[in-house]
């Protein structure tokens, strides 16, 4: 291994921070291992509000996890009301800045009240606790009051990326069964209007369990209305109380559904239940973010993502935190527009993804020189690996040398952030997550589940089960158990592979499985694959990801034709479209390559890893005993240098 520099924390940062020095730090880990339930209940009392207390802490029987059984807890009160009541409903909770620059402070008053009458609204539509709705919305307040208003009244929410087509949105609403769908006119970005309500039109073609859909005023764009399904968000609220109690809910209430890709060409639905997610999310923001009843802080994640659901709205609202939110793009109407928001609120704490920190360095350091950055305190990065050199620039670039970087390493199944530095107390390695929450058992082994020696690549697996874990795959729990538990019995299985070194630090290099992480966005090949054999003139598809220097991964599709004169280039191009239409803009291929076969095995299946070899190395150096047809790779080869 190369020598990596070192960053311990400053002794100012150490002196203010909310777990100061690594004693404390070991002292919490030490607490946690030896007895979680005694750790996790303690915080739970002390940290949430329970409309009555629990009994039990954890109830195991792997692979179902129950967490606090027998209390009950409203995810929504905990993040609003309770500090409206403690005298803080004069605190600003967002702080919205739209794309073309109109600007809003909502105060946790405000927020209770918006949310009240909202929650009141979806009553009198008459919808109840157990019903699931569908959020389908641009980055504005009015997201989060809608899933904090499904959360007030016990309706399980699942959120869909604004960037998915109404094919992907038509599946998610079709596979949770929902009643209500919550979306808008439209939102902002690159100075264009993205428009949602077309989408959500086609998709309720062939979706009968929606009763309603609740539109939300944006853009102002032209929409169409159907009587008696559609209303405005306006219209529900108008005349509503803003008064509308909070419901008590079980602990293990299904507070919300995030669709996700696997390794199938069907998503999965990441089921998260109430209190230990809350509690996780909430305790993560106070360990990782250290943050202050003072800071201003900014996620760059769009709500879609269980980012935005763990570190915009459930963990820092749980906290009571004052945030940033922003709708639109980095670059409109310039590359500045992150450090100018950065300057005009006087932001302290700051996560993006690397992805984003890439593309921004590729603009030149006059970007954010431009701008008096010197309100921030802290950095976060989440979604992918952390390159050195990204690392670097953004902590002389963006943090001056100041601000301690924390890399989080998490899932959409894990809830919270598993593994990343207490900033005021683990010194930095840049690249890596460094070390384990307090109650994370984690460790990286081979396939028997043996650890491996110190610096040798394995599996990333979790031993014991945590809070804000994964509860299910919405209606699979076979697959929930295949997928996670099925490996290393008991032991949950992270798909990624990962090294830890003499120090016990954790440096994960990426998904095992057919698992791409496009700009910090999983993807899945069979997905994109079965994308491209719908269209009538696919045959058959491989799809790889190939390293890319902006956005980590990038998509490249091996494609067979059906007999028939093609235009190639017209072709190419119209299958990224396609694919855009079928997922959703954000997963359109980089690169569509034809060919006149595939390598496969005797048995006939695909080897992508040969495939994958090929993009990443321009030759396949790997074990090729199992090919069926060698000369196929020499034509994919010969086809690379062609285009190089
Ligand atoms: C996968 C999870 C966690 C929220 C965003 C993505 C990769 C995530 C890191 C990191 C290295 C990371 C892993 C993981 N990943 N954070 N700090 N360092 N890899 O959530 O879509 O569920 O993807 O993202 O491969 O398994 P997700």
């Amino acid at each position: 291994m190369t020598e990596v520099h070192v960053y311990p924390p400053s002794e100012e940062f150490v002196k203010l921070a909310n777990v100061s020095g690594m004693d404390a730090y070991r002292k919490l880990y030490r607490e946690a291992a030896e007895d979680p339930d005694a750790f996790w209940g303690a915080l739970a009392k002390e940290h949430l509000h329970w409309h009555q207390p629990f009994e039990q802490v954890c109830d195991w029987q792997p692979p179902f996890a129950q967490w606090f059984v027998g209390g009950k807890i409203n995810a929504c009160y905990n993040c609003v009301d309770r500090h409206v009541l403690a005298g803080h409903g004069e605190k600003v909770a967002l702080l919205f800045e739209g794309e073309p620059g109109d600007h809003r402070a909502i105060t946790y008053a405000e927020t209770l009240a918006s949310v009240s009458r909202f929650a009141n609204g979806l009553l009198a539509l008459g919808l109840k606790q157990g019903d699931r709705a569908i959020v389908y919305m641009p980055m504005i307040p009015e997201a989060v009051f809608a899933m904090l208003a499904c959360a007030r009244l016990g309706i399980t929410h699942s959120v869909v990326f604004g960037g998915f087509s109404a094919e992907a949105l038509k599946a998610r609403i079709q596979d949770l069964g929902a009643k209500l769908v919550i979306t808008a006119d439209g939102g902002w970005r690159r100075g264009k209007e993205i428009k949602l309500k077309p989408a959500v039109d086609e998709a309720l073609l062939e979706c009968p369990t929606v009763e309603n859909v609740i539109v939300c005023e944006r853009t102002k764009g032209d929409v169409t209305m159907l009587h008696g399904r559609d209303h405005w968000w306006h219209t529900i609220e108008a005349g509503q109380s803003e008064h509308c109690p909070a419901v008590p809910l079980d602990s293990e209430h299904p507070l919300f559904v995030l669709y996700t890709s696997g390794t199938t060409g069907k998503p999965k639905g990441i089921l998260h239940s109430t209190a230990g997610y809350l509690l996780q999310c909430t305790k993560t923001v106070n360990w990782v973010f250290d943050l202050k009843p003072n800071d201003v802080y900014w996620c760059t994640a769009d709500i879609g993502w269980v980012t935005g659901h763990s570190y915009i709205v459930y963990g820092p609202m749980s906290m009571g935190a004052t945030q940033v939110i922003y709708e639109g793009a980095p670059d409109t109407p310039n590359f500045d527009r992150w450090w100018q928001i950065v300057a005009k609120y006087r932001v302290t704490i700051f996560y993006t993804s690397p992805t984003a920190i890439r593309a921004l360095i590729r603009q030149g350091d006059h970007w954010p020189n431009g701008h008096d950055l010197s309100s921030l305190r802290l950095l976060g990065s989440v979604g992918e690996p952390i390159n050195p050199a990204a690392w670097e620039w953004y902590h002389k670039t963006i943090g001056k040398s100041l601000c301690p970087i924390v890399d989080t390493w998490w899932q959409t199944e894990t809830g919270s952030i598993l593994i990343a530095p207490m900033p005021g107390a683990v010194p930095l390695k840049p690249g890596s997550g460094t070390l384990p929450m307090p109650g994370v058992i984690a460790e990286v082994v081979d396939l028997k589940g043996n650890p491996v020696a110190d610096n040798h690549e394995g599996y990333l697996v979790i031993n014991r089960p945590w809070p804000s874990m994964v509860r299910n795959i919405w209606g699979d729990p076979e697959r929930f158990h295949d997928q996670y538990w099925s490996k290393l019995p008991g032991r949950y299985f992270t798909g990624d592979a990962a090294r830890r070194d003499a120090d016990g630090y954790f440096w994960v290099l990426g998904r095992v499985d057919d698992v791409l992480n496009v700009s910090g966005h999983r993807l899945s090949t069979m997905e994109v694959e079965s994308a491209l054999v719908h269209h009538p003139a696919v045959a058959e598809a491989a799809v790889v990801g190939k390293p890319h220097e902006i956005t980590g991964q990038a998509v490249c599709c091996f494609v067979t034709l059906k007999k028939g004169d093609y235009d190639q280039e017209a072709l190419g191009k119209e299958l990224r479209q396609w694919v855009g239409h079928e997922i959703g803009a954000f997963a359109r291929p980089e690169e569509i390559r034809f060919t006149d076969a595939l390598p496969k095995t005797r048995s006939g299946k695909i080897m992508r890893r040969l495939l994958r070899e090929l993009v990443t190395n321009n030759t396949v150096a790997g074990d090729v005993t199992t090919l069926e047809d060698l000369s196929i790779l020499s034509t994919l080869a010969a086809q690379q240098d062609d285009e190089a």
